[in-house]
Parts: C-alpha cells; sequence; structure tokens
C-alpha cells in the first residue's frame, strides 16, 4: 500500500505515519469507529497522540486513518494524509459546521457517502443509489443508500436497499450499475467486497416491477456470478458498467476496469446473454500504459450532429462516437476521451491518442470522482452523476456528521463547435429553483481591481456571466507565457498581463477569506490565445485542517466567441462550468467567516495589462430543493 498526494500537489506534505507500524493502531481504531460516537472518537484520536521516543526532544505524531479504504480494496476514501501537519485542527463552532450543508445539491442525512450506483428513470421517478455507511461519517461498512425524485432536484430518501448480507458482499456492496432489458426488467450489476476482501460481481434485481420506488431488491441465487479472471488482482475487479446490447452479436456486453502487472489501466469486456453467466472477451477494449487501476468504468454513446443523448446501446455510426471514462485510483481523477469503437473487434480507439484516457482530458478539475452516466428515456438525454468528496479533515466530518454530496446532475453532450470535448451543463430543473434575479450590464474591472456585486444573499447562487478583454489590451500583448499552469501559478494572486479576472466568491469585505472563479488568458508561441480556467480555493478559508488547491485547465475559447462562466454556488460547494461546459471546475470549501449574511461577491482583475469588462451577469438567489425522507406509510 502506498499512501499518495490525492491532489497532485506540488508540495507535498509529509506522512505522520508508517503503515507498518501504524497497522494495529489503524485495526483498532476501525474497530473503534463503527461504536463510538464522534465525540468519543475525538477522545481517542487524541489519546493516540504518540510520542516519538528516539529524538532527544519529543515529538508528537498524530496516527490518523489516512488508508481508509486501501487496505480493504478499494481507493482512498480520506485525505487525512494532506492533513497531516494540523495536529488540533481549527475549532469549528456548530453553527460554522451547519451552514456547510447544502441547500439544493443530493447528499444523506447524515454520515458518509461515496460513488453514484445504478442511476435510472422508472415509472415518473428518477432513482440514486449511493455508497453509504448508514453508521459513521467517515468510509465503512458499504451500503447502498437509495432516494427519488421527479426532476433530479427534489430528492426524497428511501430505506437501505442493497446491504451487505452475504459472504458474497459481507466487506461491502460496493459500485454498480443498471441495466433495463427489453421485456421491463431491471438488472443490477454489483461488485460485492467477500469475506475474503476478493472483489467480485453480483447481480440483484427490484423484487416488484409494478412498485415505482423500487423499494426492494433480490439478490440473485447465482451469485456471485463473476469471479476475478486469471491474471486480474483479487482486489483490481470491480465496478462494472451498465450493459450495452450488441444486435450483431445477439449478446449484451458490459465492461469492468482494472489494471494489468505493468500498472497499466485496462477495461475489460464481457460478453452475456442472462447476466449470469459471462464470457470474458480475448483482449480488452482499450489499455493505457501507467495509468494504473481503472475504477468506475463508464462508456457510452454520444451524437456527433444532434444535442441529444443516446442510449447506451447504440452502435457506433457516421454520426456517433464512444466515449471512455475512467477513474484513476491513482490520482483520484475522472478522466475521458471520445473515440471509435469497434464493435466486431471489441476494441476502441482515442481520436486522440495524446489525450488518451487518463493522461488527456478531465470531466472536473475539481473534487469530483467516480462518476456514472445514465440514458433518461424521459428526456432523452445522458445525465452525468459525480461524487465529490470533502477536502476538510475526518475530525471535522465526525463533528458534522456527515461527509460528501453529490454534484448537481449534467446533460452530457459532444461538442460540436470544437469536435474535441463533451459540454456538461447543469440539467434544465436547477433553474426551477432560481428565485429573483439582478442583472448587471458592462461592468469595467480595471486593472488590478475589485469590484463589490450588491447581493444581499450570496450563499445559494446561480451565476452567468460574459467578460470581453477590450482589443488593444489582446493586440499589445506580445509576450508569450509559455510556462502558465492553473495549479502552480499562483492562483488569483498570480498576476499576469491578461488574467486572472473573474468572480469572487464567498468572500468577505476584507477579502481575507475569498474563492476565485476565472480566466487567465496567454499568448502561445505560435501567436495564438490560450486560455485557462481556474479555481482558487488557496485563501477560501482562514481554517488550515483543509486541503486546498488550485484547480484548473485549458477552455478551448473559438475565434469571435465571448468568455463565459456558470457558478452554482451552495454553502461549501461551488461548481463552474467554463464556455457552455468546456471545462468544469468543482470545489469544496469551508469558510469562516465569509459566510451567511457576511458572505460577498466580488469581480476582480488581476491582470496587469488586461481592460476587462463584465458585459452581462446574471445572478439568481437558488432556493434550498427541501430533500427529506419520502413519506412512506408507517
Ligand atoms: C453495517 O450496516 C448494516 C446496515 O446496512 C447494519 O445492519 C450492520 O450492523 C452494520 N455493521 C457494522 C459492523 O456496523
Ligand atoms: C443594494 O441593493 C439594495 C436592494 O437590493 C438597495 O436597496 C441598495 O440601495 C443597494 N445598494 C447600493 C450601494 O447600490
Ligand atoms: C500543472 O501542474 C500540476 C502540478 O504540478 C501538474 O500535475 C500538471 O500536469 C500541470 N499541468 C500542465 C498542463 O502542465
Ligand atoms: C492580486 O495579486 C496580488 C499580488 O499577488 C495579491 O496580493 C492580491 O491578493 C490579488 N488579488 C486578489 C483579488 O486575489
Amino acid at each position: 500500500m502506498k499512501v499518495r498526494d490525492l491532489e497532485s500537489s506540488s508540495s507535498s506534505v509529509p506522512l505522520l505515519y508508517q503503515e507498518d507500524e501504524s497497522s494495529s493502531q489503524i485495526k483498532i481504531l476501525s474497530t473503534f469507529l463503527s461504536a463510538v460516537t464522534a465525540a468519543a472518537l475525538l477522545l481517542l484520536l487524541v489519546t493516540l497522540v504518540l510520542i516519538e521516543p528516539d529524538a532527544g526532544h519529543r515529538t508528537p505524531v498524530v496516527i490518523f486513518p489516512a488508508s481508509r479504504g486501501v487496505s480493504e480494496g478499494v481507493s482512498d476514501k480520506s485525505t487525512a494524509s494532506l492533513l497531516g501537519s494540523s495536529l488540533t485542527g481549527y475549532p469549528w463552532t456548530k453553527a460554522i459546521l451547519q451552514w456547510q450543508r447544502t441547500g439544493f445539491h443530493f447528499q444523506p442525512e447524515k454520515n458518509w457517502m461515496n460513488d453514484p450506483d445504478g442511476p435510472l428513470f422508472y415509472k415518473g421517478w428518477y432513482h440514486i443509489f449511493y455508497q453509504y455507511n448508514p453508521d459513521s461519517a467517515v468510509w465503512g461498512n458499504i451500503t447502498w443508500g437509495h432516494a427519488v425524485s421527479r426532476d433530479l432536484i427534489h430528492w426524497l430518501h428511501l430505506p437501505l436497499t442493497l446491504v451487505p448480507d452475504h459472504w458474497y458482499d459481507a466487506n461491502g456492496v460496493w459500485t454498480g450499475s443498471a441495466t433495463f432489458l427489453p421485456d421491463g426488467r431491471i438488472v443490477m450489476v454489483y461488485t460485492g467486497s467477500t469475506t475474503e476482501l476478493v472483489q467480485v460481481q453480483n447481480l440483484a434485481y427490484p423484487a416488484d416491477l409494478d412498485d415505482p420506488l423500487l423499494l426492494n431488491w433480490l439478490k440473485s441465487d447465482a451469485n456471485p456470478v463473476l469471479l476475478p479472471p486469471p491474471g486480474i488482482g483479487v482486489k483490481d475487479f470491480r465496478d462494472p458498467t451498465t450493459a450495452w446490447y450488441d444486435a450483431a452479436d445477439a449478446a449484451w456486453k458490459l465492461a469492468i476496469g482494472s489494471k494489468d502487472e505493468n500498472h497499466n489501466g485496462i477495461c475489460l469486456i464481457y460478453r452475456t446473454h442472462d447476466f449470469i453467466a459471462y464470457e470474458l472477451l480475448p483482449g480488452v477494449l482499450h489499455s493505457v500504459p501507467g495509468t494504473g487501476m481503472w475504477e468506475c468504468i463508464d462508456f457510452y454513446p454520444v451524437s456527433t450532429d444532434s444535442e441529444v443523448g443516446l442510449d447506451t446501446s447504440v452502435p457506433p455510426g457516421p454520426s456517433v462516437r464512444h466515449v471512455l471514462k475512467a477513474s484513476l485510483d491513482d490520482d483520484k481523477h475522472d478522466y475521458y476521451a471520445i473515440g471509435t469503437y469497434d464493435l466486431a473487434a471489441g476494441q476502441w480507439v482515442p481520436d486522440d491518442a495524446e489525450a488518451d484516457v487518463g493522461i488527456g482530458l478531465r470531466y472536473d478539475y475539481g473534487k469530483y470522482y467516480a462518476s456514472k452516466t445514465f440514458f433518461d428515456t424521459a428526456k432523452g438525454r445522458r445525465v452525468l452523476w459525480g461524487w465529490t468528496g470533502e477536502t476538510d479533515s475526518e475530525r471535522t466530518d465526525l463533528l458534522k456528521g456527515w461527509a460528501s454530496v453529490m454534484t448537481i446532475p449534467r446533460t452530457v453532450l459532444f461538442d460540436q463547435k470544437t469536435g474535441s470535448n463533451l459540454l456538461q451543463w447543469p440539467v434544465e430543473e436547477v433553474e426551477s429553483l432560481r428565485l429573483s434575479s439582478q442583472d448587471f450590464k458592462n461592468i469595467d474591472i480595471d486593472i488590478g481591481s475589485v469590484v463589490l456585486l450588491n447581493i444581499s444573499r450570496t450563499t445559494q447562487l446561480d451565476i452567468f456571466a460574459e467578460f470581453e478583454i477590450e482589443g488593444e489590451s489582446l493586440i499589445a500583448t506580445v509576450e508569450a507565457d509559455l510556462g502558465y499552469n492553473c495549479s502552480t501559478s499562483g492562483g488569483a494572486a498570480g498576476r499576469g498581463v491578461l488574467g486572472p479576472f473573474g468572480f469572487l466568491v464567498l468572500s468577505d469585505e476584507e477579502l481575507s477569506e475569498q474563492t476565485a472563479v476565472c480566466f487567465y488568458v496567454v499568448r502561445n508561441v505560435d501567436g495564438e490565445l490560450k486560455t485557462f480556467f481556474c479555481q482558487d480555493e488557496l485563501r477560501s478559508s482562514k481554517a488550515d485542517d483543509i486541503v486546498k488547491r488550485v484547480y484548473g485547465s485549458i477552455v478551448p475559447v473559438l475565434s469571435g466567441e465571448i468568455l463565459t462562466v456558470r457558478i452554482l454556488v451552495d454553502h461549501s460547494i461551488v461548481e463552474s462550468f467554463a464556455q457552455g461546459g468546456r471545462t468544469c471546475i468543482t470545489s469544496r470549501i469551508y469558510p469562516t467567516k465569509a459566510i451567511d449574511g457576511v458572505a460577498k461577491l466580488f469581480l476582480f482583475n488581476n491582470g496587469t495589462g488586461a481592460k476587462v469588462t463584465a458585459k452581462s451577469i446574471k445572478i439568481w438567489q437558488m432556493n434550498s430543493a427541501f430533500i427529506r425522507p419520502y413519506p412512506l406509510e408507517a
């Protein structure tokens, strides 16, 4: 086991424990976890402060459960290794922690959540299942939570569905996907971690197809239906996809990610008729050297000439390309590539080998992982769910009593203008939460200035804005800025000629806390302009028991296009979409001061030579979604 820097930071935090020496403590800790309350755990953490015997001076070392999940055979579910230097942490108050709960993002009432599972639409209801710990705000004892909604926004919690109650899933009912059969049946194929911590695939199906809520699920007597094949590690075989029907072969195909002995990420394809007996197809669908374990594979068609979503079984064709997505266990990011699927050969080839899966585009450059799409038959669209975890400490999560939210579901389309990326956009239903709005036009943001926008409440917002850099500034910029990189170039404080500029969300009046959502434009050696879209969390909170990053990447801006950004602010989550969703960034932020009525919204321009105008800004106050339990009869 290796504990890695999940966020690929430039400054790595020294680990404060050794795996071998501390494994017994970790075991003790995890045994305690299910039993003790948050307060008791705090006490435990304090008692685990060890005194290093060798050094002449006494150095306190905190034992963190940094590898939560890894020893049990799943990706790391903790940011503890990144927070090592904070011994006691920020003195969070109840009021601040309460403020962090979101108003319109999906999250359980309490406890831990991770990956979305088996999203589907059935008899008028959207269903979301999710990885859930019924017992605690940290990962463990994974069970499927379940909720339904009429519109993907107003969710109602339902009882747990799949629980770890068989030998083949005793250590966790892990991630899975739903497939609709032509006769109306639904099959759910999910990973179980067995009593021996072997990853196997299991089959479950609704007990009553007449029940639109799909409350009860049955596990197949044939479980487990798939065991790790020869050459695949018993802990490297998880997260089956939705199946697609290959008419030419008269069989269903289903993908599972893994890695080979050389640490290459791979995608296996299985063939089945009944979801009970499977045949592993020779070769792999695709493989990328050095990318490690591929979790949560998603594989689906996109239309290249219309703005509709496609059913997962739509075969490749002249205007149909296939997206392959993998969640990289090594760096905890969701990477995708668009390419060509050769059904007969059972292989997929990326359009651009330089931007292959795991080395090229990401769905989201922020805190975003283990996503999954489904085809929404109600609206003929493909909808993407993504998990955004916490970037605070587990200590704080236990105090809060919950951890993780889902991002607002996003429609996914092929970008017909660039031809090289997807467009992700919050589902239109989120607009039903829009309350009053305020418009601003043609605000000049002077070089080196900030402009306060007079908004009364700023913690639940939907912002849409267009920015323009004055032509003269662009022409005057001759200098190339080759090394620019959102993550390493200083964020909002790293001044260049044409940026950064954009918004400061959840800022206090003095800017002692601020989160920048911004553009940064550079001129390439070839004279072309290149635009970066970044989100800077470095000053998002005065608390230091938080992982803070500057996230971002290039965003394609075509000739004649104006710069546009959409930002959803919802307490501790900020989701941003540049150029109609070509580049997206999600942050979790935990201000201590810039909350409630104190939080303000600013425009800023820190470019040294950019005359920037906010051409138009529209800001909506957002209602809450009032997510609550479904009123089932007692
Ligand atoms: C795990 O969760 C289930 C509910 O899904 C519960 O019945 C069981 O007691 C839990 N196991 C442990 C070890 O906490
Ligand atoms: C801010 O907006 C409120 C109404 O939303 C208005 O009453 C107030 O005068 C405005 N303040 C400034 C400085 O424009
Ligand atoms: C930006 O810097 C990060 C951290 O060093 C690195 O992982 C990433 O590859 C860099 N991005 C580009 C486009 O160079
Ligand atoms: C602009 O850059 C300066 C210099 O790095 C920094 O002190 C300031 O905080 C930045 N402005 C904003 C709004 O971040």
